[in-house]
């Protein structure tokens, strides 16, 4: 039955942790890490979704670059060029959470079709997954660069069916980001949200994910549910 449903992974915030940085940053800026990198990540996407609105695309990595410039001048932490340099080389190998690899597997087990589909470059998101160690669990790396736009651009989810070869409703994207899902289940996919925090909060537009899991363990198990309970 799971033999033709395919999964997109979300990279960024999903499979690859991107708060993996905050151990560099704290030598950088000491008990202000965890607060520099959740601003970083936020202007980081914001730059993304303007990029995308105002059709003026640059890779992801850019969007990075800019963001880390911004939170420097934001939070009036002068790093230097060359450390700022060495931040943007760890982006380039973040780690995978923990439950990656198990539930990777678990996935290919129960027949699914694993992609990756993300933000990143091809290039970007090929060297974070290899460094992980993931990257054989997947078919192929989708990435938005194909079309020049970013996520949540209903483009980019259909331009991710269409590379695929499968359509919405046998379609899950599979993301830790509500953005993500939200926008995903928008364009006619099916979504599963990764809730990783117990404080994490859905954005409340009613558009909702099928199904909610705490970890990527627990994936193959709960979507196999749905679809016995949600036939069709
Ligand atoms: C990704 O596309 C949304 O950052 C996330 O990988």
């Amino acid at each position: 039955m799971n033999k033709f449903l395919t999964l997109a992974f979300d990279v960024y915030g999903t499979l690859i942790h991107t708060h993996g940085v905050i151990v560099a940053l704290e030598k950088y800026v000491g008990d202000k890490a965890a607060g520099f990198s959740r601003i970083w990540r936020e202007k980081q996407l914001e730059y993304s979704f303007r990029r995308g609105l105002m059709k003026k695309y640059e890779t992801f990595a850019v969007c990075t670059g800019n963001a880390l410039d911004y939170t420097c001048d934001y939070l009036k932490a002068p790093l230097s060029q060359k450390q700022k340099n060495d931040l943007l080389e760890i982006y380039r190998v973040l780690p995978a959470f923990e439950d990656v690899k198990q539930g990777l597997i678990s996935s290919q087990e129960a027949g699914f079709r694993l992609f990756a589909f993300s933000n990143g470059s091809a290039d970007a998101i090929e060297m974070l997954l290899t460094n992980a160690g993931i990257r054989d669990y997947f078919l192929d790396v989708v990435s938005v660069g194909e079309i020049k736009s970013f996520k949540p651009d209903p483009d980019v989810y259909n331009h991710f069916l269409k590379r695929a070869g499968s359509d919405g409703a046998d379609s899950w994207m599979i993301s830790g980001n509500p953005f993500d899902v939200i926008g995903a289940v928008s364009a006619g996919m099916r979504a599963a949200w990764i809730k990783r925090s117990p404080d994490a909060i859905f954005d409340p537009w009613g558009i909702e994910p099928a199904i909610t899991v705490s970890s990527l363990s627990e994936l193959a198990g709960q979507i196999s549910k749905h679809l016995i309970e949600h036939p069709g």
